[in-house]
């Protein structure tokens, strides 16, 4: 984008780099009102700017002990997560995780999580908050520092989004048991689900948000944890000091640069483009299951669509994406199943700026791709 490549030329004459434990910057306090302008409800007030969208995670988690030991609570030291789950590759953030691939080389080093088995499209409601209440009942809620959660569930779960009223109920119980709520949108904040933040399909809030990919729009690593002065206020009274930060937290260069990005999607209004983006381009994904009887599900919010093909066909969807890469479509691996045990499912996960005609011309290749794909009566390839 032309105005973002101009900004990064002006802002590399004007300031690269400043340690953020002895200089504040412009840059990054323009950058935290914005988020905090665009934040549901306006609650997140504060924001601590990192590298990735696992720095975001290990932050989060790190603020939520800092916080129950700043009240006088050091044992609510244990989260909950969900077994379909992906909130980062570094030690912490893959500890909340439940993708198997990801996980299993480090299980034995790993802390055990508190995790939910849910079948978040299928089981009633009921059904699964009776398994968060009761789990928390097990643990003991003094044991416990928060509920963690992808709003919509990414490459650990093909864009699998629980049902309406479920994180309304969620919030109700954490507060009911004294537990936070971190919202990991490192994939699905900043616009990908055709709102600001993928929360706000629900009306519910976190207590902690984690945001990364988007905020740089791959302009810059830049990744970060946002936070509601009820978070902040003990800490502020307490110690005063955030236990983390990184040598290039809060890099002046990465924030103008995600500054600008922000302001590029508000003006060109991508937010609603995305919305009626990802509507066209689901509808078409869709039609697409009555040619292809292995396909399973299409599911989705904004331009964050998932597929997952019948689980038995082993293999189907790696073997579909090297086709659609050998094509000259990209598309992603996801963990498909009804538990997240399987790997068939993959994201379409495209551009913000994406026209109708290049949202066509994607869909034909898939299907060009999926034609190749021969499959015979005991689901195996024929090659
Ligand atoms: C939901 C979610 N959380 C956290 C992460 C980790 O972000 P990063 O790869 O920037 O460390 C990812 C990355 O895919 C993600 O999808």
């Amino acid at each position: 984008h032309e105005e973002v490549i101009e900004l990064i030329k002006k802002q590399a004459e004007k300031l690269i780099y400043v340690y953020r434990s002895q200089f504040g910057s412009h840059e990054s306090e323009r950058l935290a009102t914005q988020l905090f302008e665009k934040s549901p409800y306006g609650r997140l007030e504060y924001s601590f700017f990192v590298n990735s969208g696992s720095e975001a995670i290990e932050t989060a988690m790190k603020i939520a002990y800092q916080y129950w030991q700043e009240k006088g609570c050091p044992n609510k030291n244990q989260f909950i997560t969900r077994q379909k789950s992906y909130h980062g590759i570094t030690l912490g953030a893959l500890s909340l995780s439940g993708h198997a691939l990801r996980r299993e080389r480090f299980e034995k080093v790993l802390h055990t999580r508190l995790s939910l088995n849910a079948d978040l499209e299928n089981d009633i409601l009921e059904a699964q908050t009776a398994e968060l209440i009761e789990l928390i009942e097990k643990t003991g809620s003094d044991n416990i520092a928060a509920f963690v959660a992808e709003p919509i569930v990414g490459a650990a779960g093909t864009a699998l989004a629980p049902q309406p009223g479920y994180y309304e109920r969620i919030r109700e119980i954490c507060d009911t048991h004294s537990i936070l709520f971190i919202a990991d949108e490192v994939m699905t904040g900043l616009g990908r689900t055709g709102k600001w933040f993928g929360l706000e399909h629900w009306s519910a809030q976190a207590d902690i948000v984690a945001i990364g990919k988007s905020l740089g729009a791959g302009y810059a690593p830049i990744a970060a944890t946002l936070l509601t002065s009820e978070i902040i206020d003990p800490i502020k009274k307490g110690s005063g000091f955030i236990m983390s930060g990184h040598t290039y937290s809060g890099h002046p260069l990465s924030c103008a640069i995600a500054s600008k990005v922000i302001e590029v999607i508000e003006q060109e209004q991508l937010i609603a483009h995305v919305d009626e983006m990802g509507n066209y381009l689901k509808k078409q994904l869709e039609s697409l299951k009555q040619s292809y009887t292995f396909i399973q599900t299409v599911r989705g919010k904004g331009l964050l669509i998932g597929i997952e093909f019948d689980p038995e066909i082993e293999g189907l969807a790696k073997r579909c994406l090297e086709i659609c890469y050998e094509n000259g479509l990209l598309v992603y691996p996801s963990v498909g199943g009804k538990y997240g045990r399987n790997e068939n499912g993959l994201l379409i996960a495209p551009p913000f700026i994406i026209t109708k005609s290049q949202a066509d011309a994607m869909v034909q290749i898939l299907q060009y791709s999926l034609d190749t794909l021969k499959i015979n009566d005991t689901k195996e390839f024929i090659q």
